[in-house]
Formats: structure tokens, sequence, C-alpha cells
């Protein structure tokens, strides 16, 4: 109805009309935001998608304003920083907000893809959403490392000879690609300035087709639930699921609450707390960098400190990398690892539950022992919480198997507030 309603409200004559025959607006909203039916009964797990939309482009606009000041090179990045933060008009309101936004982008990710983990939402029909979301999330922590080597701190500095040398435990060419990545013997200048042009040029852009293309996937396969169920499966007389709302007015603006709260939290870290207790922006990092004085603890940022505690868990190097590589590429299988007859955690047994409860807190604990030294009583704690990681995604083929599910209703579960 409101997909046909819409298009008869394109006027024959006009500006519009005129627009309209050169771009088709109109059809687009017809098709994709009124004619777009979603399940109707998204809940809070659902604001993160949107969310992460509008962190992209709070990004992207930062960033565009900060590239204007800021001067990659050895001997310029870090005073051309601090002429940002100190002489440029809100030039310190433009860093802290792209600053945040990278941690808060991450926050983001982490829920929209915590979320589905919990409905299913990898699962037959959207595995391809899921892979692109996956090449999303790659390219965007190689967006945020390059970006946290361009002040050039003295964290900088160090946090990207430690990654980098990551790469240095692939077998026969690792030394070579070290050597590439850095375009010197050891990171510098050269390093600082092809990070500068992928962060800026190539990795934005990437990130902007791949959003592309995972809306797309998103449209093709239609939206999960927290229910699981397809609902294009249940369609009414007029051709539109029985259980969707168009996504024009519901969801949008729906998810216009969803940003107004988040920008309400997001100004309140700008403003009261950017560096976040050294979370967001690390206190060795307002010392220019210095190959000469290692930090007391080299670190990651916050949101690459459980891979990091993975890595650090297993006391070879070579080994220690292939664990942080499988712990990325698990995600990959998952699609392929979940056998149970459900999507939804709401109808998945026990074993399932506990197995994603027990992840989740792994990822959180792996995370804290990230930012702690590699001894004692840490590293065997890297150990199990490690196991537990890896047990979520590798046993999964049995526990889904086995247990006992509950039934699906054959409709969405909906209470009207
Ligand atoms: C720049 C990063 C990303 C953006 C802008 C983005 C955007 C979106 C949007 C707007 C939606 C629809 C709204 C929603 O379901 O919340 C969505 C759905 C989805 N995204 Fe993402 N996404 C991003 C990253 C990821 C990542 C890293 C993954 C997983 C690895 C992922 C997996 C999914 C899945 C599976 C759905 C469908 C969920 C469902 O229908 O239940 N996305 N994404």
């Amino acid at each position: 109805m409101a997909a046909k309603g819409a298009a008869r409200t394109v006027p024959a004559k006009g500006f519009r009309a005129w627009l309209n025959k050169r771009l088709p607006i109109d059809e687009f909203i017809s098709s994709q935001l009124i004619g777009y039916y979603a399940p109707k009964n998204f809940n809070f797990w659902y604001f993160f998608g949107s969310l992460a939309l509008v962190v992209l482009a709070v990004q992207l606009l930062t960033g565009i304003f900060l590239t204007m000041f800021y001067k990659p090179g050895e001997v310029t990045a870090f005073d051309s920083v601090q002429y940002v933060m100190r002489e440029v008009p809100w030039g310190w309101l433009i860093r802290y907000i792209h600053s945040t936004g990278a941690s808060f982008f991450f926050i983001v990710v982490y829920l929209h893809m915590f979320r589905a983990l919990l409905y299913g939402s990898y699962r037959a029909p959207r595995e391809l959403l899921w892979l692109i979301g996956m090449l999303l999330y790659l390219t965007l922590m190689a967006e945020a490392f390059m970006g946290y080597v361009l002040p050039w701190g003295n964290m900088s500095f160090w946090g990207a000879q430690v990654i980098v040398n990551v790469f240095g435990t692939v077998p026969f060419i690792g030394p070579d690609l070290v050597l590439w990545i850095r375009g010197d013997y050891s990171i510098a200048d050269a390093t600082l300035n092809r990070f500068f042009s992928l962060h800026v040029s190539a990795l934005p852009l990437a990130l902007l087709l791949l959003v592309l293309l995972h809306l797309v996937a998103l449209r093709t396969t239609g939206s999960n639930n927290p229910d699981g169920i397809e609902i294009k499966e249940k369609l009414g007389p007029d051709g539109h699921p029985l259980d969707g709302v168009p996504f024009h007015p519901y969801y949008t603006v729906k998810d216009f609450v969803g940003v107004g709260v988040f920008l309400i939290l997001f100004a309140i870290v700008v403003f009261f707390e950017p560096t976040f207790g050294g979370l967001f922006l690390e206190s060795p990092n307002f010392e220019p960098a210095n190959p000469l004085s290692t930090p007391p603890d080299i670190t990651p940022q916050w949101y690459f400190t459980p891979y990091y505690a993975i890595l650090r868990a297993v006391p070879n190097k070579e080994w220690g990398a292939l664990a942080l590589l499988m712990s990325l590429a698990s995600f990959l299988f998952l699609p392929w690892l979940d056998r149970s007859p459900v999507k939804s955690i709401r109808y998945k047994g026990w074993m399932s539950r506990t197995a994603l409860a027990v992840f989740a807190v792994s990822c959180l604990v792996l995370g804290y022992l990230g930012r702690q030294p590699p001894q004692g009583v840490y590293v065997v704690l890297a150990r199990i919480f490690g196991l537990l990681y890896f047990a979520y995604f590798w046993l999964m083929p049995f526990y889904s198997r086995i247990e006992r599910v509950k039934p699906v209703p054959e409709r969405l579960v909906y209470h009207a507030h």
C-alpha cells in the first residue's frame, strides 16, 4: 500500500517531476524506505547499525578538517597536532571528536557484532552480509591502527613497532614483508607518510564501498530479528510481510532517538573526559616519538587488546601470531559452525547460551589482560580465557546440534508499549 501510495505522489509537472525523470529519488524512497518492510520487533540491539553509519560520517567529516592542518613527517607530525590543539580555532574540538569517535566506532561495532551472535544473523541467508561485515571490521582495524600512528607520539611509534613486527612471523617472507610495510629499516618517515596516505584515502574509500555492499546485501536478504524468524515467509494479501512495518517512518524515527542518546553520551566524553582515563588517548602519546625511550608498557589501543592478549599468551612468537590470526579468522566460519535448528538465542538451549556468555566474558577479560604486563598470573589467565574464546567457535558444531531447543513461534513475538 505504502509503496504504491508513495509512487502515486510523484507529480507529473514541476521541479520534482523534472528531477525524478533524471534521478529516481522518489522511486528510491518508495522502494527502499517506505516500501521496505522491516521486522516489527527490533529492539535495543538494532540501534547500532545506524549508529555505525553516524560515526563513520563523523569520522570522515572531522578527518577532512584535521587533514587541513596535519603535516605528515617525522619532524612535523607531532607539532602539527599540537598546533591543531592549541592554535587552530576549535581545533581541539575537532581532534577530540575524531579521537573519541575512533573508540566509539569500536564500541558501536562490537555491540553490532554481538547482536549478530545473539540472534544468529550470520546464518543463511545472511552469510555474505556477515562476511562483508567482517571485511568492514578488518578494514576498520587497519584504519584505526594507522590513524593512531599519525600523531607520532611515543605510543604511536612503539605500538607500530610491535604490530608491524607481528608480520615478521609470516613464514619465508616475514622479514621482507616487514621491510616492505615500513619502507625503511625501522618505523620512520616513510612509514608515517604511507600510513597517512592509506588512512586518508584508500581505507576510507574501502570502508565506504564495503558499507554500500553491506547495505545492498542487507536489503537483498532483509533484516533478521530477535526471534530469528524470516518475516518474508509470511506475506499478507498486499504482498508485504505480515510481521513487517515500513522502514520509514517507523525505524527512521526510532533510529533518530538512538542517535540522540548516542550523541549525548558522545558529547559527555568529548567535553569532560576525552582521554577516558588514558584508555582513549594514552599518556605516552602526549610525548613525541622517541626511538631511544620505550614506554614502560607497550599496549595497543583498547579495542585491540583481546587479540594482543592472545598473541602474548603463546610462548612461541610464530604460534602466537597464528593464534592471533585464528582469533580473527574464526568469525568468518561462524555461519557454517552453527548447526542449531534455530537462529535466535531466545530459542537455543542452555549450552549455546552459556557458550555465548562465556565468550563475551572472555573477550572482556582478555581485553583487560592485554593491557597488563605479560607475566605471572596474567599469562595463565590469558591462556585459560584464550581457550574459552576459541571453544565458543570450534565446539559450536557439537553443542549447537546436541542441545534441546525451544519451539520457535509461527509469528514474531511483539509487545506494543
Ligand atoms: C562501518 C561499519 C558498519 C556499518 C556502517 C554497518 C551498518 C549496518 C546497518 C545500517 C545495518 C542495518 C541496521 C541494523 O541491523 O542494525 C547492519 C546490519 C548488519 N550488520 Fe552491519 N555495519 C557495520 C559493520 C558490521 C560488522 C563489523 C559486522 C559483522 C562482522 C556486521 C554485520 C551485520 C549483520 C549480520 C547485519 C544484519 C543484522 C540483522 O538483520 O539481524 N556489520 N549493518
